[in-house]
């Protein structure tokens, strides 16, 4: 127990929820979960998605969260302690280098709402047409090095965060304004379907159409539902190690994906109905989101003033996701390799920087940094999140449901007998065989054309 109070650690059963919903709601939600429902058919995508999120998204969870909170350590050193002398470990060890990856890309799209801040505040989306924005959105990809600057800003912002530790860092920004986001989505939404032409949108996103489910939607889907929920690295162990031991773990992961979901849902709702009436291409990709949703608020009443609050705010849950993937580097490189955590975050960060830059200006229309039909931007988030993320999530369940054991397993959600959890022997048989059957086949699915 000496060891515990020597950690930092979460202050309220709010702020747990608030930090790992923090985590999980990010630009994940907003900005990839639209981009790949429509590159994915649609409404199929958003059903399989649905699927993967409540039987792997609940337990691979809840297994993140078991193996930190029992381990008490970063993603590392918890498989060190609960399995000592083993290969388990690698398993920590491919979520820091992941998380590494999807910080380095996902910085360059957290950039991108600085800029958009900054549009919205000095009105340059006003009265623009769908060409328009197109040109102004592609004009911005070819500013290389304004895309760094804005990472750049973003990477510190982060490393400001994690700098000052997890009790006064973290959750201090994570509580109260994810709330906001919630309610402007919606009346985002409300707009959106009530434009002309917004029904065609809404069939695309409810309307199944199961023809379209493929090997490729498959694992799209099942990527997304790990990185929207935060999952597959460690960043749910590293957080798991900071929750109190008489805190609820399987309520946290119940709560965590509900809001997570519901906020993808809504995006749904704010993009397509409005893109089919604008005439923006589902499969539009980056430009999906960044052009459809100025051009909604152009047809709002106070508008300028919502575009401005929206972006702040995506800002904000870019932020809270981001010092999640920076916070399991630097937990590992404070622990394991007794580096101060202020030096730690500043190597991290400078890292980050180098190699996200090149993610960034991979983007440019001329760009050379790209090879195989992907910029290296697509590279990082292909490897990572459709490839790394499953295989961790693979690995830890595994850990949790034959090597970690029943009993462990019980004690932590149960919190040593305190609480009945009705659930835990369907979540425990869904982490032992069918959340492994899953993600095996559907990663094979995925392999095979
Ligand atoms: N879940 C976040 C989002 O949807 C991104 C993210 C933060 C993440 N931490 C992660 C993804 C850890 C995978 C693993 O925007």
């Amino acid at each position: 127990m000496e060891e515990k109070n020597k950690r930092d650690g979460f202050g309220s059963k709010l702020g747990i929820i608030a930090a790992a919903a923090g985590s999980a709601i990010g630009l994940g939600n907003i900005y990839r979960f639209p981009c790949e429902l429509g590159n994915n058919g649609g409404a199929a995508f958003l059903l399989v998605y649905l699927i993967v999120v409540v039987f792997l998204g609940i337990p691979v969870m809840l297994s993140e969260l078991v193996i930190g909170r029992r381990g008490q350590s970063n993603a590392v050193g918890a498989f060190k302690k609960l399995a000592p002398k083993s290969a388990w470990p690698i398993v920590g060890y491919i979520g820091v280098l992941c998380g590494f990856i999807i910080f380095a890309f996902y910085s360059t799209i957290s950039g991108w709402t600085l800029e958009y801040i900054v549009k919205s505040v000095s009105n340059s989306f006003q009265g623009k047409d769908l060409a328009a924005m197109e040109q102004d959105f592609s004009n911005f990809h070819d500013m290389g090095w304004r895309n760094v600057m804005w990472q750049a800003i973003f990477i510190f912002l982060t490393g400001f965060v994690v700098f000052k530790g997890v009790q006064n860092g973290i959750e201090r920004y994570a509580k109260i304004l994810m709330p906001v986001l919630l309610v402007i989505l919606v009346i985002l939404g409300v707009r959106s379907a009530t434009l002309p032409g917004a029904k065609d949108g809404l069939v695309f996103l409810f309307k199944p159409d199961f023809s379209k489910i493929t090997g490729k939607v498959l694992i799209s889907a099942l990527g997304q539902g790990f990185f929207s929920l935060s999952l597959g690295m460690g960043a749910l162990i590293t957080y798991g190690s900071y929750i109190k031991k008489d805190d609820n773990l399987t309520s946290t992961a119940f709560s965590v994906v509900l809001s997570d979901t519901l906020i993808a849902l809504l995006a749904g709702i704010v993009i397509f109905p409005a893109a089919f009436s604008f005439g923006i291409n589902p499969q539009a990709g980056m430009g999906l989101v960044f052009n459809t949703i100025p051009m909604i608020f152009n047809q709002m009443m106070g508008g300028y003033w919502f575009c401005i609050i929206f972006f702040v705010l995506l800002a904000i849950a870019a932020l809270t996701s981001t010092i999640s993937l920076l916070e399991v580097v630097v937990a590992y490189l404070s622990e394991e390799l007794h580096i101060k955590r202020q030096w730690a975050t500043v190597l991290a960060c400078v890292a980050t920087m180098l190699i996200g830059s090149f993610a960034s200006l991979s983007l440019k229309s001329n760009t050379s940094l790209a090879f195989g039909g992907r910029t290296v931007f697509d590279w990082m988030d292909f490897i990572s999140s459709n490839i790394l993320l499953p295989l961790g999530g693979l690995l830890i369940v595994l850990f949790v449901g034959w090597r970690l054991g029943k009993s462990h397993f019980f004690d932590e959600v149960t919190n040593s007998g305190k609480l009945k959890s009705p659930l835990k022997r369907i979540i425990l048989f869904i982490i032992r065989y069918l959340a492994p059957l899953a993600i095996i086949v559907i990663f094979i699915s995925g392999l095979i054309k």
